[in-house]
């Protein structure tokens, strides 16, 4: 937060600064409250204000998918969704998909067994949008992973193995 905001306690702000709310969130299972301004990103709150940088800002208006989240288990754009509007949710993210024993979830496991990434960038939110998209139940094809996934955009052009990696898990949930 910048400081000169932060140093003003609320009763003395001059009209100049932006107001201050308290905002509870619950992620990855741990309620944590925030001091931010009301029109705070789920985003931003994710990365600036809780050191959560696994979820990732491409475009920071809803075209690629980097900053995907799931929220009460449906998967969302956490760029376009303020932080004050989830309180009452249940927030994961790529830090809390992990077994609470510290393994891998299915799908990160599969994403390395298929080198579904170069650079990474996009992959968290690719990951968190296929655990969305299994929550579904929808995708029943090959195409239908390509088509529900299109909202997860990957500048590398990783697409046919990280649709082979999330086909692989469908198919082990299957068998
Ligand atoms: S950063 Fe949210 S969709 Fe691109
Ligand atoms: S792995 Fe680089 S953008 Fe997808």
């Amino acid at each position: 937060m910048n400081p000169a905001i932060e140093s003003y306690p609320l009763e003395q702000r001059p009209p100049s600064l932006p107001p201050i709310h308290s905002v509870k969130l619950t992620v990855n299972g741990t309620e944590t409250e925030l001091q931010i301004a009301p029109w705070t990103s789920l985003l931003d709150a994710l990365r600036e204000y809780m050191n959560l940088t696994g979820t990732k800002k491409g475009c920071d208006h809803g075209q690629c998918g980097a900053c995907t989240v799931l929220v009460n288990g449906k998967r969302i754009n956490s760029c376009l969704t303020l932080a004050i509007m989830q309180e009452d949710a249940e927030i994961t993210t790529i830090e809390g998909l992990a077994s609470t024993g510290g393994g891998l979830h299915p799908l990160q496991t599969s994403f390395i067994e298929r080198d579904a990434f170069q650079c990474g960038y996009c992959t968290p939110g690719q990951i968190c949008s296929a655990v969305g998209l299994m929550n579904e139940g929808k995708a029943k094809t090959t195409a239908d992973i390509r088509e529900l996934m299109s909202g997860n955009i990957c500048r590398c052009g990783a697409y046919t193995n990280i649709v082979d990696a999330i086909e692989d898990v469908m198919n082990q949930k299957n068998a």
